[in-house]
């Protein structure tokens, strides 16, 4: 469902980095995998996504997404952000709401930049979440460590030492009944009925290893 709501962005920030066949990329907090799988697409049997989780139970989500879409390059490693070593460096980091659950960002931020290559690209979509509305109300997320963390991306990648290439918010919007509805009451067991809906603002960032 995250996907199917986000897929735009994701989709925005894959071409402005222009992500291509044979790229190698790490997805970082790969949960079930639905990101990695979407870059195994992209970049092809040349390429090599390695989708890492904490949650050693993500590995087998992510093992039976790729088969499911005969992704044999997608290699599912448990591994938490914050010592993130590959066996080589690669064109892309990516993580996805992942951030915003872990104890420090700019840690695991300084570990995916130091998995670049020359010219790799970091990209980081991350929300904001209280600036979310229901029918105008602030949202809110009590239960993630850095529910804003969105908000300091752009600072914060300049400060584990990449340039800072492009960096902008997004936010799925609606009211009735609908994808934007049906996730929210996802996220929070509160069906939204009429409300007019602003999910929380995805801020992505994209910086590059000079
Ligand atoms: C909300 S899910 C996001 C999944 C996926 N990125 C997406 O956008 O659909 C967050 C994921 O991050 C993982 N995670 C949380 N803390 C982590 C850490 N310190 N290192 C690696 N993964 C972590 C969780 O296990 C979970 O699978």
């Amino acid at each position: 469902m995250r996907n199917d709501i986000y897929r735009r962005p994701l989709a925005t920030a894959l071409e402005r980095v222009g992500l291509k066949a044979g790229w190698h990329c790490v997805d970082l907090g790969a949960g079930a995998g639905d990101v990695s799988v979407a870059l195994a697409e992209l970049v092809g049997r040349e390429g090599r996504v390695y989708a890492v989780d904490s949650d050693p139970r993500a590995r087998d989500a992510v093992a039976k997404a790729a088969a499911a879409a005969g992704g044999a390059q997608v290699v599912a490693v448990t591994q938490a952000g914050e010592d993130l070593t590959l066996p080589e460096t690669v064109d892309l980091a990516y993580c996805r709401f992942l951030l915003l659950h872990v104890l420090e960002p700019k840690v695991v931020l300084a570990r995916m930049a130091s998995v670049l290559g020359p010219g790799g690209y970091l990209l980081a979509q991350e929300p904001v979440t209280s600036a979310g509305r229901i029918d105008g109300e602030p949202m809110s997320m009590p239960e993630a460590r850095h529910p804003d963390v969105g908000a300091l991306l752009p600072r914060l990648v300049r400060e584990v030492g990449l340039e800072l290439v492009d960096s902008w918010a997004e936010a799925p919007a609606g009211a009735g009944p609908g994808a934007v509805a049906t996730y929210l009451e996802e996220l929070t067991e509160v069906d939204p009925k009429d409300a007019s809906v602003i999910l929380p603002p995805l801020v992505t960032v994209i910086g590059r290893r000079s």
